[in-house]
């Protein structure tokens, strides 16, 4: 039996030992140190560095599946690392009844892992006279997971001293220095406190009615998390107020600005997106409304992912979602989407058989009484947003891509370039398909002088003839 159940380096331990022992996995038992070869005994010996090779991609695995509850489970680990230190192919064998219960053990952990990093929720306990604040939190994850979970928390709160209590174990930030003790029970974490009050203000705010979706809510936040987390007692009350408020932003159609102080607010849920959710474009659309990668979703109402059939040949990418795009949900359908609608017609372009999508997916605005102003992304957006583009290329698989002003361009090539350098050729892009680089139609939207813009206009659509052409 391992000292601590779900502590991998225990576990690592003492099945090298036995891996380099040549100690066959029915000669052990992992739950009883009476029968069979122990754990702990003679055979135990200390791996010399490198005497067995396993697959990287193994132990990582192997990691996490340790946190399973299953009592089996360390058994079970050591059967599939034995066999595969003799099959280097093993883990690709999907069908093979070891591997297959492996993946599914994992993904029952990296769900488990995702929750705890959304649903931990910290009340504050106080500072101590340097002025550094100390927090607490209570979780029940269904697997021994803290572990694996802390250095996430670790990052996201390293300016702060912190304990995570669970059932099992609890994790202790302290003096920048992580250690565990023994787990404990809800009444060792104070009930509530300001930063509480902070979620649930922050959930009021983030909380959008034209978008409430109740099966989804249940499937991202099971019930089985509400009574630790504050902001649930509010999501009646939000519900039963929701057609007020959806009443009253289109009024104002001012998002409101985040209450959460930057340290909390910035990067609230980024790992909820684990790259294997994302499986089909539908996936896109629904994973990126979560994305907090980059400040710019705490003020966006939603994410606007590209729209389009799968099959389209040809993908347009603008530079990021405006008001209304950011209010329905919709890429260019607000002004500068009419003026590209109107050239699309006239070069002979069908839209609805483009992809239509943006190089950052969230709206960034600077707030003027009721205004809204548009704010260009940072390189740094764009740079953080193309894994998202690249989510969308890669489902699409466009023979040309179209990309509409310099943002586009950057998001589309990860480089800046001038839209004069590039203007005019067609270019192959890294990875396959061709790239045609033009302006931005809210740019003919902001010129001034009246001929100076007929003038672009006329070039904008001898751009779209251009790519009808190519197409054909
Ligand atoms: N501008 C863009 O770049 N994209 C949109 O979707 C709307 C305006």
């Amino acid at each position: 039996m391992l000292k601590e159940p779900g502590d991998f380096a225990e576990w690592r331990s003492a099945a090298r030992g036995l891996l380099v022992g040549g100690v066959a996995p029915d000669a052990v038992s992992w739950r009883d140190s009476e029968a069979g070869a122990s754990l702990f005994g003679e055979e135990a010996v200390e791996a010399s560095a490198g005497a067995v090779s396993l697959p990287r991609e193994l132990l990582g695995i192997a990691e996490r599946v340790i946190c399973h509850r299953d009592a089996e489970v360390p058994a079970r680990l050591y059967r599939i690392i034995w066999r595969a230190a003799r099959d280097r192919q093993l883990l690709a064998r999907t069908t093979d009844p070891d591997v297959d219960w492996l993946m599914k053990a994992d993904k029952t952990i990296r769900r488990d892992v995702h929750k705890m990093h959304a649903f931990v929720r910290f009340r504050r306990l106080g500072e101590d006279d340097a002025g550094r604040e100390s927090f607490a939190a209570w979780f029940e994850p269904d697997h021994r997971i803290l572990r694996i979970t802390a250095p996430f928390f670790q990052r996201r709160f390293y300016g702060m001293d912190w304990a995570i209590v669970t059932p099992d174990t609890r994790a202790i930030w302290q003096a920048e220095n992580l250690s565990y003790g023994p787990g404990g029970t809800k009444s060792d974490v104070p009930d509530s406190d300001v930063v509480e009050d902070q979620w649930r203000t922050y959930y009021g705010a983030i909380f959008n009615p034209a978008r409430v979706k109740i099966e989804a809510m249940r499937a991202e936040m099971p019930k089985k998390y509400w009574k630790n987390l504050p902001e649930a007692q509010d999501i009646a009350p939000l519900l039963a107020g929701a057609e007020a408020r959806v009443e009253r932003m289109r009024e104002t159609a001012v998002s409101l600005a985040n209450p959460l102080t930057d340290k909390w607010r910035t990067r609230v849920q980024d790992e909820l997106l684990l790259d294997d959710d994302v499986k089909t474009l539908g996936d896109v659309a629904r994973a990126v409304d979560h994305c907090t990668r980059c400040p710019i979703h705490c003020n966006a109402t939603q994410a606007v992912a590209g729209e389009g059939p799968q099959s389209a040949r040809i993908m347009f990418v603008g530079e990021q979602p405006g008001d209304q795009e950011d209010l329905q949900g919709r890429p260019f359908v607000g002004p500068a989407g009419q003026v590209l609608n109107e050239a699309l017609e006239e070069a002979g372009i069908d839209r609805t058989r483009l992809f239509l999508t943006n190089a950052v997916k969230h709206f960034k605005f600077e707030p003027r009484g009721k205004r809204r102003l548009h704010q260009n992304p940072t390189t740094g957006e764009i740079d953080i947003c193309r894994w998202w583009l690249d989510k969308e290329r890669a489902f699409v698989q466009p023979e040309l891509i179209v990309t509409l002003g310099g943002s586009a361009l950057r998001g589309v090539t990860g480089k800046s370039a001038s839209i004069a350098s590039m203007r005019g050729r067609v270019h192959d892009l890294a990875g396959g398909g061709k790239l045609l680089a033009t302006i931005h139609p809210s740019f003919l939207l902001r010129l001034p002088d009246r001929d100076r813009a007929a003038e672009e206009r006329k070039a904008f659509v001898a751009d779209l003839i251009r790519v009808r052409e190519l197409a054909a």
